[in-house]
């Protein structure tokens, strides 16, 4: 389904299926993981901002009782107003492919490559969407993406290189970001220990996209969700502050609080184009 886009990361020749493997001209091989994603990250890579096993254990909870679901919304219609029919999509930090499958299945014959440094999280996305490949990669690294050939990157929540992006895009291509607002689950951060959303995230945003693309688009979600104890340790630990908290100290802070309680939900969906 991806159809010369993936190359590798070797030698940047044409990656093509070959066995449970993925291999180029060079006979450089990658194989394909059991639970369908593409092991591309070669050794030596770190890979110390990956999900851990329970972020992401975590983070499959709380996306399955859809508090998020009017979010995945926005973002798959932001993606079909950008990206053709058959068109290809990267998911750029896609964690379990949640948003890079609502996004394939609003946009017809569209084929994704959800690419994350987090195995666990690509067990996952290998499995999200019958047109989804999913592959393990550092998107601080030269993508192993054939420049020009994407039609729209997502990136949602995860780390951003406005250099790769651009130069995997074709000409005039789409950058669909989802980035929390400072309302973003306000509620949660004092009482629950969540990081708090840097008032700079927006100007930081502009800044790692420098003048390679232009603003076209965006579109505030905010909507409130009636969250439980579960979902509230779910969003805690699925996010970065769980490097932060202790899971027992948590559960006695949620103990605290009267449940359900009503969150916010605010981020961002903003659409650039590549220039
Ligand atoms: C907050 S999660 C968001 C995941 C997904 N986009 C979502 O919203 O459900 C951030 C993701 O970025 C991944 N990540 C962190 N550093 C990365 C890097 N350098 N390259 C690729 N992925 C990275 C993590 O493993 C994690 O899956
Ligand atoms: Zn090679």
């Amino acid at each position: 389904m991806l159809n010369n886009v993936l190359v590798c990361p070797v030698c940047r020749e044409d990656l093509v299926p070959a066995g449970h493997a993925l291999r180029c001209a060079n006979r450089h091989t990658f194989d394909v993981a059991r639970q369908g994603y593409v092991g591309l990250l070669t050794g030596g890579m770190r890979t110390g901002s990956a999900d851990t096993a329970d972020m992401v254990r975590a983070r499959v909870a709380f996306l399955a009782a859809g508090h998020y679901a009017p979010l995945a919304r926005a973002v798959a219609g932001a993606v079909a107003g950008c990206c053709p029919p058959g068109g290809t999509l990267l998911d750029a930090g896609a964690g379990t492919g949640y948003y890079l499958a609502a996004a394939l299945e609003a946009v017809p014959e569209a084929a994704g490559l959800g690419l994350d440094l987090s195995k666990f999280a690509l067990r996952q996305a290998g499995r999200a969407h019958p047109r989804a490949t999913a592959a393990t990669w550092d998107v601080w690294q030269p993508l192993p993406v054939r420049s020009g050939t994407v039609d729209v990157v997502l990136n949602v929540f995860a780390p951003r290189n406005g250099a790769e992006f651009h130069r995997v895009l074709k000409p005039g291509g789409a950058l669909v970001v989802v980035t929390p607002t400072p309302r973003h689950l306000s509620e949660l951060r004092g009482p629950a220990g969540l990081l708090t959303v840097d008032e700079a995230k927006e100007e930081r945003l502009r800044r790692s996209l420098g003048d390679r693309f232009r603003p076209a688009d965006a579109q505030l979600v905010e909507y409130r969700v009636d969250l439980g104890a579960g979902d509230m340790e779910n969003l805690v630990l699925m996010g970065p502050s769980a490097h932060h908290v202790d899971p027992d100290e948590l559960r006695r802070r949620i103990a605290q609080l009267t449940v359900p309680a009503a969150v916010t939900v605010s981020c961002r969906v903003a659409v650039y184009r590549a220039l």
